[in-house]
């Protein structure tokens, strides 16, 4: 029987193996850094702004005092996904790997943004479980340029290269993106900056008690 992209994403080869509980919790690493952890998920397709305006806020957030971090697409496939490429299977595995790592910052009490394409519905949404799971909040930032934008900005060259035939896989042309059906946050990043897109954030995790409201 064929394997489907999720059971291979979930299969389990390390087995003999036990949890070792530590002795420091969560409320204490709060208390410590005055914040509680959580994970922005940023999603949509190349050149939608998903990294600039995640930069943009983790500077935000470090400007009030928060500790915050932005696990990026492109950085994290430099090192611990740079043996995986653009395949459905292989992008799952990205968006599992990206999830627990988000999962055990945001369990360290860091403000975590992750800013990867993540075009797969299932995907996600098993990032989301995790963290559930885990009484961590998760919120999805849906980046919704349209494609047509994205293709004109073309930051790096890709689609051209992608509407050439020269790049195969490429999300929006000859690939998949599923956009997400509730987002926690939508951002019109086409029209507006990537300032007010932060602000916009900024107000939801204070409305949602993730952050303090503005003095
Ligand atoms: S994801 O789909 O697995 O979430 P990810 O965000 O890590 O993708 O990487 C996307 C980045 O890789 C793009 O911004 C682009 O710079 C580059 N890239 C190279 N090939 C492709 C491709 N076939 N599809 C999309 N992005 C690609």
């Amino acid at each position: 029987m064929k394997r489907t992209v999720s059971d291979v994403a979930e299969v389990v080869k390390a087995t003999n193996i036990t949890w070792h509980h530590g002795h420091v919790g969560r409320p204490a690493r709060q208390a410590l850094l005055r914040q509680r952890g959580a994970t922005l998920w940023f999603t949509g397709l190349s050149a939608s702004g998903k990294s600039t305006i995640a930069f943009t806020f983790e500077h935000m957030l470090v400007e009030r005092g928060y500790l915050a971090y932005v696990l990026d697409g492109d950085n994290v496939r430099h090192g611990l996904n740079k043996n995986l490429g653009f395949s459905a299977e292989d992008r799952a595995e990205n968006i599992r790997r990206i999830g627990e790592v988000a999962k055990l910052f945001a369990d360290a009490g860091v403000i975590t943004m992750t800013s990867f394409i993540s075009p797969y519905r299932s995907d996600r949404k098993r990032v989301r479980d995790l963290h559930e799971e885990a009484g961590l909040p998760f919120l999805e930032v849906y980046t919704a340029t349209p494609l047509s934008v994205c293709e004109d900005r073309d930051p790096k060259g890709l689609y051209r290269r992608a509407r050439a035939g020269e790049l195969k896989l490429f999300t929006g042309i000859d690939d998949p993106y599923e956009p997400p059906e509730t987002p926690e946050i939508v951002l019109d990043a086409h029209t507006m900056s990537a300032p007010d897109c932060a602000q916009a954030i900024m107000k939801s995790l204070e409305d949602r008690g993730v952050v303090n409201p503005t003095p």
